[in-house]
């Protein structure tokens, strides 16, 4: 009697060793997530910038990913970020090659800011009028013109980040920015192509995806940061967003998606978890409208417990429903961590405020020396993007880039 071999299960993935991401190969599977560094000048690269991704390029990841840069001025979330237009190029390159130079890719955060555009003049595109209570002013609905505008202005960028040598895009479909706004059923009330059904509120995420792949073809990497979940009552949820990212699957646009959750524009801190840094947020606002934050903070900034890796549980729903690789993100802390992930089927993890605390902690973990981190949750990083993104627990002196920010930042000189 011949007996049929037990079913092979395979190997889980080393976190250290090399791994396709689509037609490029990463050195290992963790990629430094976007956290928007808040220190461009004009518009444009600064050595600030490229200092801070130096050193966890030189730290250990595979891949850092630049943030967030907006595909057109009316597209920005902060007035400081990069805009990817044609005068963008030079430093762009200057980027891409100091991060080859480091032993790490380089990826760029693209994406159109919509209703969390809090640049003077902006319109707050969105698909529906809603109230934006960070401007205390309506949105503004997005025509058919402003779309396809908006989503030739995604190619021409990602054409813009190839040529200047990126690895990877990394398109920006979650936190309330615009693509993330037209999934939202609460934000999305047209009735056209672009509302309703989740395939039509899907429609601006697949053709953005689409027409980036057209325009850059296989030279580079194209991801997605998705939200699995809005956090808000009536926002997107795992089940409608499981869709989105089926059909975006099925459209083979991407190599990727990243797993987050929460909304810049209605619920900031479903997507950091952890302390609310209400002091420090209020010290960055003119001084009656901090002392208002202050007052209000609780309803506008509603607190979630930090727990390691908080968005597993959602982000394997995702694992399976789809083959597509998957990026976990999300309180990712522990080199242990990173082993469950890729026991779980996660191709690659991306973390963000463990590396503002120790930009070489992948080397750490790569030699030994170290495999948990530093990084205390306390959420302080986020209020500082607006004087130059840093760690509050790095001495000075070693702060990677905001020391640098702090020499040549023009409004200090
Ligand atoms: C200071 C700071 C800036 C951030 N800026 C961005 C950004 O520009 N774009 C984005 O998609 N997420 C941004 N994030 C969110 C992170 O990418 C990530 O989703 C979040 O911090 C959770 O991951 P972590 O627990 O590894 O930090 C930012 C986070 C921090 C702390």
């Amino acid at each position: 009697m011949t007996t049929s071999p037990e079913p092979m299960t395979p190997e889980p993935a080393d976190p250290l060793a090399p791994a396709a991401l689509g037609p490029i190969t990463l050195k290992n599977r963790i990629i430094k997530a976007a956290t928007f560094e808040g220190m461009s000048i004009n518009n444009k690269m600064s050595d600030a910038i490229i200092d801070y991704h130096r050193a966890v390029a030189e730290g250990g990841v595979a891949m850092t990913t630049l943030a967030y840069c907006a595909v057109s001025r009316d597209g920005q979330g902060a007035p400081n970020e990069i805009v990817v237009e044609e005068g963008a190029s030079g430093g762009l390159a200057q980027f891409a090659e100091a991060m080859h130079d480091a032993g790490a890719k380089a990826s760029m955060q693209l994406g159109h800011a919509g209703p969390v555009g809090s640049v003077g003049g902006s319109n707050r595109l969105a698909p529906s009028k809603v109230f934006a209570p960070q401007a205390m002013k309506s949105t503004t609905p997005a025509t058919l013109g402003d779309l396809r505008r908006i989503i030739a202005d995604h190619a021409r960028s990602a054409t813009i980040a190839a040529d200047a040598g990126f690895d990877c895009v990394e398109l920006h479909f979650g936190h309330g920015y615009l693509v993330s706004s037209f999934l939202s059923p609460k934000l999305n009330k047209r009735t056209d192509d672009w509302g309703g059904s989740i395939e039509n509120r899907s429609r601006l995420a697949r053709e953005v995806a689409g027409a980036v792949r057209e325009a850059v073809g296989t030279r580079i990497a194209v991801t997605t940061k998705l939200n699995m979940s809005d956090g808000v009552d009536g926002g997107i949820w795992l089940d409608e967003s499981i869709e989105t990212a089926r059909l975006l699957e099925s459209d083979g646009t991407l190599d990727a998606i990243e797993l987050t959750g929460g909304s810049s524009f209605e619920n900031p801190m479903y997507l950091f978890r952890g302390e609310v840094p209400v002091a420090e947020m209020a010290q960055t606002m003119p001084k009656a409208i901090g002392l208002a934050f202050r007052l209000t903070s609780k309803k506008f900034m509603k607190a979630y417990p930090f727990t390691e890796a908080f968005f597993l549980e959602y982000a394997r729903q995702f694992r399976d429903a789809l083959d597509l690789p998957l990026i976990l993100l999300g309180g990712i802390n522990n080199l242990d961590t990173v082993h469950q992930a890729m026991n779980e089927g996660f191709e690659f993890v991306a973390m963000g405020r463990a590396l503002l605390r120790e930009p070489d902690l992948i080397n750490q973990w790569s030699d030994g020396s170290g495999r948990g981190s530093l990084c205390i949750h306390c959420n302080k990083c986020m209020p500082s993007i607006y004087a130059g993104t840093h760690c509050v627990l790095v001495h000075e002196g070693q702060r990677p880039g905001f020391d640098t920010w702090q020499r040549i930042n023009p409004k200090r000189n």
